[in-house]
C-alpha cells in the first residue's frame, strides 16, 4: 500500500524512537510537521531528509497551545492530516515515596496528556476526511502485572494510554479513523541511557528500527485492517534485575 504524499504528524521527532520513525516514513514519501522543543534538532533532521516536505515547529506538548499551533501548522501547510504519531516522552524511574510532584505531572502532561489531546485535536481533521490513523508509542512495560518496581506512575500512565486507545479505536472506527498501540521492549536511546539498572551488554537492547519498522507494518495494512496494538518485545531480557523481584525483606526486619 503506498504511503506517498500522506501527511504526519510527529512528537519526540528529536528522541531515539521518533528520530527513527521520521526516517522511515520519509522513505515512503510521507511529508511531515515534526514537533519537539529543541528547534535546532529539528532544523537539522529536515535538512537530512530533503526528498520530502517538513515542517518544523518548536513545540513543548505539555503547553496546550503549542499542541494547538502543531496541529494548525499541518492544517495551514499541509491542509490535511492523515497521520499521528505521538512518540514524546520521558522516563521515569523512582521508588514512589522519593519520586517528586513536579516529575509526577511532567510525566502525566508529557506521556498521557500530550497524547490524549493530540487525537482530541486531529480526530475533528480525520473525521472531515473520513480517514486517519493515530499511532501511539506506548510501552512493553503495559505487559508486565503489576506495574514494574520503580516505574509505578510511569507504567499506569502508559496502561491508561492503552486503554484510551483502544476505546477510542471503537469509537472512531465508523469515521475510518485507525488507532494503533505500540508496545516497544527497552530500546536503544537517549532515555534507556537515563535509567538505572539496565544490562551493559548492549546487544540485549533493541535498537529503534525494530520500532519504527512496526509503525509502517501497521500504516501499510489495506484499508480494513487495523493493527490496534503490537508488542515488540527484547527476546533477551535488558535488566539487570527481575523488574517484579520475586522475593523482598520484611520491613521489621
Ligand atoms: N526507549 C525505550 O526503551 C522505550 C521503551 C518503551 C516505550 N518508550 C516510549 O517511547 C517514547 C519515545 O522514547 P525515546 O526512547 O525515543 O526517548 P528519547 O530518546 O529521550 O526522546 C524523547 C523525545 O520526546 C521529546 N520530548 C520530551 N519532553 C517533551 C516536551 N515537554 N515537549 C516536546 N517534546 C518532548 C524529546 O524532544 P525534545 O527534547 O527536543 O523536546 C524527544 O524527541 C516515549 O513515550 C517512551 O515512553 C521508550
Amino acid at each position: 500500500m503506498s504511503l506517498k504524499g500522506k501527511v504526519a504528524i510527529v512528537t519526540g521527532a528529536t528522541g531515539g524512537i521518533g528520530r527513527q520513525i521520521v526516517e522511515n516514513l520519509a522513505s515512503e514519501g510521507i511529508n511531515m510537521v515534526l514537533g519537539a522543543r529543541r528547534a535546532e534538532k529539528l532544523e537539522e533532521i529536515k535538512n537530512s531528509l530533503p526528498s520530502v516536505k517538513i515542517e518544523v515547529v518548536k513545540c513543548d506538548v505539555t503547553k496546550q497551545g503549542d499542541l494547538e499551533n502543531l496541529v494548525e501548522i499541518a492544517k495551514d501547510k499541509f491542509g490535511r492530516v492523515d497521520i499521528l504519531v505521538n512518540a514524546a516522552g520521558v522516563s521515569s524511574q523512582y521508588p514512589f515515596w522519593q519520586q517528586p510532584k513536579e516529575d509526577i505531572e511532567k510525566v502525566m502532561y508529557t506521556n498521557y496528556y500530550s497524547y490524549v489531546m493530540l487525537a482530541r485535536l486531529v480526530v475533528e481533521i480525520m473525521k472531515e476526511q473520513k480517514s486517519g490513523h493515530i499511532v501511539n508509542i506506548t510501552s512493553g512495560s503495559v505487559m508486565v502485572d503489576p506495574p514494574p518496581r520503580n516505574f509505578i506512575v510511569y507504567t499506569s500512565l502508559k496502561v491508561a494510554l492503552r486503554a484510551f486507545a483502544k476505546g477510542l479505536f471503537w469509537e472512531m472506527r465508523d469515521f475510518g479513523i485507525k488507532v494503533t498501540s505500540l508496545f516497544p521492549g527497552v530500546t536503544r536511546t537517549p532515555l534507556t541511557n537515563r535509567l538505572k539498572d539496565i544490562s551493559e551488554e548492549q546487544s540485549r537492547l533493541m535498537e529503534p528500527e525494530a520500532v519504527a519498522e512496526a509503525v509502517l507494518f501497521a500504516l501499510k495494512q489495506p484499508e480494513n485492517v487495523c493493527p490496534l496494538e503490537l508488542a515488540v518485545i527484547n527476546q533477551r531480557t535488558p535488566w539487570k534485575k527481575p523488574v517484579i523481584p520475586f522475593k523482598q525483606d520484611h520491613p521489621d526486619k
